[in-house]
């Protein structure tokens, strides 16, 4: 019997190996262009690395710092110009129509279809992630981009009352300035601008006015009083940020919160993923809320990576693998822990997650129902990029001169009808 496995066992082994080769996985390599630099960031991405790497594949990491993604959006032009584009890249709302166009993209359907993606994303969400009805992209997150966060040892020394609206946060930033701390913590950069400022028109005009300025982009929102006036609280906003703010990252300035150096800071809920690796908790060492006067709105921002059309086999197989990866339940939710969004993907237990994002979830779910559920225009969910980028150029010019609040209006129309 002995001699028998003994002179079987190779035969057996080659024959079972022969068996299980055709299953075997083709090792690939994706190239994932992004811009997530920061802790809590760095922390999310490494889980969509290990995953990919668990299911054989490489992972080449095309990391390209700058907060809200211009910078790596410039990179991207210029790969895909000169013919190099990477296998992924992180690339959201419009601008994945803009690169369809190009006929960059390539086909996920059949991976959509495996992974019941058509049942299983809001239609908000998959409507975003398709060119000309085929899916192109596939979505990491929602993120709420109207928040507030807040150091409650900082209002406690200053006396100050946390603001639900603007006049509110007026009467609180003069209190924590009194007691010799920053207000607001600010990073001077377009898009850092951009964010304060679109969560103060949602707050100011509300939801139907924001649609029609930074959807419709209609001329009459555009340039009128509630405009003006969304302006003016900008005016306000900026006189208590610190004299350090321009240039400064915004990570940088959720350190400031963090720190209790100030007393708050206007971002979307990434800034928890800094709180979150900071150890900080939700609640008790920062406060979580709507940025003033939108409670029970929500502007979102989907993070989401589009795939390049690939020759490699392999790669395209490593491809599918991190689209497929990407939906499944156990990415969806360690990395939306890590990130401080909340799954994309429907019917994900939120039971790990923090009251922040518990909130973020069902604003999500009842703004959808209200009507005010809007697309963040400061992160691209709302318009093509030149018109964000006209956007931004006459917020930025305004926080950074002693522009009128009735010149920026006229001027953000103007520069918005331009860019059309
Ligand atoms: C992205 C986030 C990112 C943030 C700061 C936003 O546009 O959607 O994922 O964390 O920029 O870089």
């Amino acid at each position: 019997m002995k001699k028998i496995w003994g002179t079987a066992k190779p035969t057996l082994l080659i024959t079972l190996l022969l068996l299980v080769a055709p299953l075997r996985v083709v090792a690939g390599e994706v190239e994932v262009l992004h811009w997530w630099t920061s802790g809590g960031e760095a922390k999310s991405v490494a889980v969509l690395k290990q995953l990919l790497e668990k299911a054989g594949h490489k992972w080449k990491d095309m990391a390209v710092a700058g907060g809200g993604g211009e910078s790596a959006m410039t990179v991207l032009k210029s790969r895909v110009v000169s013919g190099d584009a990477p296998t992924a890249a992180q690339i959201k709302g419009p601008t994945i129509q803009e690169w369809g166009d190009e006929g960059a993209l390539t086909n996920l359907d059949a991976v959509a279809k495996a992974g019941n993606w058509e049942n299983l994303l809001p239609k908000v969400v998959s409507d975003v992630m398709k060119y000309n009805g085929h899916y192109v992209a596939v979505p990491v997150n929602v993120h709420r981009v109207n928040w507030m966060w807040a150091n409650p040892a900082v209002f406690k020394k200053a006396g100050a009352k946390i603001p639900t609206n603007w006049q509110e946060f007026a009467i609180a930033a003069e209190k924590i300035k009194q007691a010799g701390l920053i207000p607001v913590a600010h990073g001077g950069q377009p898009w850092q601008d951009a964010t304060t400022f679109e969560s103060i028109v949602l707050g100011i005009g509300g939801a139907d006015f924001y649609r029609k300025a930074f959807v419709d982009l209609d001329s009459k929102a555009l340039n009128s009083p509630t405009m003006v006036q969304s302006f003016e609280v900008l005016r306000t906003v900026q006189q208590y940020t610190d004299k350090d703010a321009p240039g400064r990252d915004w990570n940088l300035a959720t350190a400031m919160v963090i720190k209790g150096e100030a007393g708050m800071q206007f971002m979307g809920d990434w800034a928890k993923g800094e709180f979150t690796a900071a150890g900080k908790k939700p609640g008790k060492d920062y406060i979580c809320m709507p940025a003033p006067g939108t409670a029970g709105a929500f502007t979102f921002n989907i993070d989401s990576f589009a795939m390049f059309k690939v020759k490699d086999k392999s790669a395209k197989v490593a491809q599918n693998d991190l689209a497929r990866i990407i939906m499944e339940p156990e990415f969806q939710e360690v990395f939306n822990l890590n990130k401080g969004s909340i799954p994309a993907r429907l019917g994900m237990s939120m039971a790990k997650f923090d009251d922040c994002a518990k909130e973020s979830s069902a604003d999500f779910v009842s703004s959808s129902k209200t009507g005010q559920l809007v697309p963040s225009m400061a992160h691209g969910m709302s318009t093509f990029s030149s018109i964000q980028g006209a956007i931004y150029d006459t917020v930025t010019a305004f926080f950074n001169s002693d522009m009128s609040a009735k010149d920026a209006a006229a001027k953000l129309d103007k520069a918005v009808q331009g860019a059309k």
